[in-house]
């Protein structure tokens, strides 16, 4: 058994299984495997069938020989759509099958060594999870939690008690959900009820999903400390009153960017990095942009979760064909409730998607965000998009499906000034109006501050910038546990 403080440290990443955490928590382990620490990425057997069906990431991590996937079951069966509203089964089942799995792996070493026996030294732990700080307590790990998703978002979530003893939370029947909310330090000035997580929109505080949100995401200041893909210039006003809680934050973030900054040249990265998908991804797509006019099309995606009735999807459709601007969607094969062939598609959507549009079911989305015919982002304001439409300078039409997304797209609108805000808005002549809006009409309004937030976020992840340097710090306090470490 390999020990001792010049051994590398052994780091088990364990993400919540779904989309935007892998993806996010495997750049992580990217990050830190090429810094030489050994990563044990623990994830579902369902979501690890997939990433190996969909891409190369066995090959992209066996140059990292302290590198090892392990795998652990969620709990659903294997036909359980895990998206749109039965998303939440996935967390019943993941403290009733995993929890005791993952602490029995833990306990009997089973995963607790790697290839070169190594014993795990630090646990980085979705921060939705609590689970695995009682078990790193119990065998002397140290816990790190990584919350994926906005530091405005995880601020919300943790003031949820807050707002319970103010008064402003439950949300009542008939509410108006434009009432300013006042009890979230920090956000006194421009959080409505319906900007809240969408947890909160519940009448009954006793709510599992509300209580769930609330009660893990109070646990993060047990654990060592916390990471966030996020970056100081965005969100410092948020860190400032989190650290008030978890004094020991790194943010790395936008962390994509930083990955390929410390991957090298732009291009071979892009081919490579947005391949932790657990879709197909349909590359035709980059064809149909290389054909199109500079800042021309509007890309619509609303992430890995979200879902939409039949008539939902026909007011965006006949909006983006009636705004006459040329877009790029992605509808997932699991995206619209309802049997297929309920009804034909219009003639005139065929006829106006054949003339503007292009469809694909999963596009490689980082490399769409950064196309120079790209000139706007139609989104569900998911983190991590939110974050790649940054970086990549592309202002934002948002309309936010569940979760933190609510949050995201206020402080896009309001704080960050980065695009609009759709939110509980679903009618084919606002949707022609905000496409026309954000690709023509205010153009140039969201062109100066897009351009600005994606010279800082550049800036950040550059060679002396916050989040370089925050990840080294991370990395070197990792060895520095290592060093504790018992042998
Ligand atoms: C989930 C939650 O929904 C989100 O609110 C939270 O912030 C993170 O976890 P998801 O809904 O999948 O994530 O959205 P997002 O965070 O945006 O992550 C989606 C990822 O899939 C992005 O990295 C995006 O680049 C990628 N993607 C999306 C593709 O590669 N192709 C696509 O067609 C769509």
């Amino acid at each position: 058994m390999e020990e001792g403080p010049n051994v590398p440290p052994h780091v088990l990443i364990f993400p919540l299984p779904a989309q935007g955490h892998v993806n996010s928590m495997l750049k992580l382990a990217e990050l830190l495997s090429l810094a030489g620490l050994h990563v044990t990425f623990l994830n579902t057997d369902y979501n690890h069938d997939r990433l190996l069906r969909y891409t190369n990431i066995l090959t992209r991590f066996s140059c990292f020989p302290g590198f090892q996937f392990k795998t652990i079951p969620d709990g659903l069966p294997p036909d359980h759509p895990r998206s749109g509203d039965d998303f939440m089964d996935l967390f019943d089942s993941l403290n009733s099958v995993t929890k005791p799995l993952f602490r029995e792996m833990l306990f009997s070493g089973q995963s607790n060594s790697n290839s070169s026996g190594r014993s795990v030294t630090c646990i980085i732990a979705d921060g939705i999870f609590s689970f695995p700080i009682d078990v790193g307590n119990e065998l002397g790990i140290p816990v790190i939690h990584f919350r994926t998703i906005s530091a405005c978002c995880f601020w919300a979530y943790f003031s949820i008690p807050y707002m319970i003893e103010a008064g402003d939370l439950p949300i009542r029947a008939n509410e108006d959900m434009d009432r300013l909310i006042t009890s979230v330090p920090g956000m006194e000035t421009f959080l409505r009820c319906r900007d809240l997580p969408s947890f909160c929109r519940v009448s009954n505080l006793a709510d599992p999903n509300l209580q769930l949100v609330a009660n893990k995401t109070r646990q993060s200041p047990r654990a060592r400390a916390l990471i966030l893909n996020t970056f100081e210039d965005l969100e410092g006003p948020m860190l400032s009153l989190i650290r008030t809680q978890c004094p020991t934050i790194y943010t790395i973030g936008p962390h994509h960017a930083l990955l390929k900054l410390k991957l090298g040249s732009e291009t071979t990265t892009l081919q490579s990095q947005s391949s932790n998908s657990l879709f197909e991804v349909d590359r035709s797509c980059m064809t149909w942009l290389d054909a199109q006019p500079l800042k021309s099309v509007i890309y619509v995606s609303f992430g890995s979760i979200a879902k939409m009735t039949k008539n939902e999807l026909m007011e965006f459709w006949y909006g983006l064909v009636n705004s006459k601007k040329r877009f790029l969607w992605v509808i997932r094969p699991d995206m619209v409730d309802g049997k297929d062939g309920d009804s034909q598609t219009p003639a005139e959507l065929v006829e106006g998607t054949k003339e503007w549009g292009y469809l694909v079911g999963w596009a490689p989305q980082e490399e769409v965000l950064a196309h120079p015919a790209t000139g706007g982002f139609f989104t569900h304001s998911g983190w991590n998009s939110t974050l790649e439409s940054i970086v990549a300078g592309v202002p934002m039409l948002c309309w936010p499906y569940f979760a933190d997304q609510q949050v995201n797209s206020r402080f896009v609108s309001e704080v960050w000034k980065l695009g609009m805000d759709m939110k509980d808005i679903c009618d084919r002549v606002i949707v022609e109006k905000m496409v026309n809006d954000l690709m023509v009409e205010k153009r140039e309004e969201f062109l100066k501050s897009t351009v600005e937030m994606s010279r800082l976020a550049r800036e950040s992840v550059s060679e002396g910038g916050s989040s370089y340097r925050n990840l080294d710090r991370l990395i070197e306090d990792i060895r520095l546990m290592n060093v504790g470490a018992k042998c």
